[in-house]
């Protein structure tokens, strides 16, 4: 079993379509279990998979905040179809957070509620919250490789500067094995002159930008509306088959652990 974290500070940049549409791929068309985790308080992947309200049964209450949570991961882990599960978030997180500031290895608090059901799963893919707090500190410490979806535009590369500094400090102080296992261009349109110099400067800067781009489509929302993924709602969509493609290049991570 291996652990994704999907993470950039930066919102907006298509982490939680990301979290869901890879996760659709790799269960219905390469066939690993995968389990989504959504750490954000916000919810948007509970909500993209059509959970609106977790009846006090998210991950807030498995991870608690000052004090450990009092609820197993197995009972808030919910089955959506058949090779994909999901533990929902809700706003509750939100005070986890704050809680887990005054807990004891505060870090490492999700990895260990993930190895419960590491026998499960051989995939999980964490949905991280816009910010680089204790929350998605736990999803990098947890976490075998990192997945970056950012925009191409040069505000958005020095934040992801900002964002690979910290992922150091990870590596060196908490999980020495985090691969970055690819930068993943979204919103891209390749007309733009100023998205293509992007490109080309995140490739020239030597980082590990995946050989594939999403590109912009109102599908994605309207999939989210729906309680779905793109690929489910609208397989055709050239950016549901761009997803695809990443899954393959996922899948070929998982396998041998390269792209
Ligand atoms: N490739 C895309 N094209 C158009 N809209 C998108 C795309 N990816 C995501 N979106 C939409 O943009 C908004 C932000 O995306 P989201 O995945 O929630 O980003 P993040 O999790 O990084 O904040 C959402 O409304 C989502 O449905
Ligand atoms: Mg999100």
């Amino acid at each position: 079993m291996r652990i994704i974290a999907i993470a950039n500070h930066k919102g907006g940049v298509g982490k939680t379509a990301t979290a869901h549409t890879l996760g659709v791929a790799l269960s219905k068309h390469f066939e690993h279990r995968v389990l989504l985790v959504d750490i954000d308080p916000q919810a948007s992947l509970s909500g993209s998979c059509g959970i609106m309200d977790t009846a006090e049964k998210s991950i807030a209450e498995v991870l608690g905040g000052a004090v450990p949570g009092t609820l197993s991961i197995h009972d808030a882990i919910r089955k959506l179809d058949t090779n994909l599960s999901l533990l929902p978030a809700d706003i509750a997180l939100a005070v986890t957070e704050l809680g887990l500031v005054s807990r004891m290895n505060r870090d490492s608090v999700l990895k260990k509620q993930l190895a419960e059901v590491s026998s499960l799963f051989d995939v999980i893919l964490i949905d991280c919250p816009p910010s680089l707090g204790m929350l998605t500190i736990n999803a990098l410490t947890a976490a075998d490789g990192v997945l970056l979806p950012t925009q191409p535009q040069s505000v958005d590369l020095r934040g992801m500067q900002l964002f690979l500094d910290t992922l150091d400090q990870v590596r060196s102080e908490l999980n020495p094995a985090i691969e970055t296992i690819g930068v993943l261009p979204t919103f891209y349109d390749g007309r733009l002159i100023h998205h293509q110099d992007a490109l080309h400067a995140m490739q020239g800067a030597g980082l590990p930008v995946f050989p594939v781009q999403i590109g912009r489509t109102v599908r994605i929302a309207e999939a989210a509306h729906e309680g779905e993924s793109v690929l489910t709602f609208a397989p055709e969509n050239p950016q549901a088959q761009a997803y695809l493609k990443l899954a393959e290049e996922v899948s070929r991570w998982l396998e041998n652990g390269q792209v």
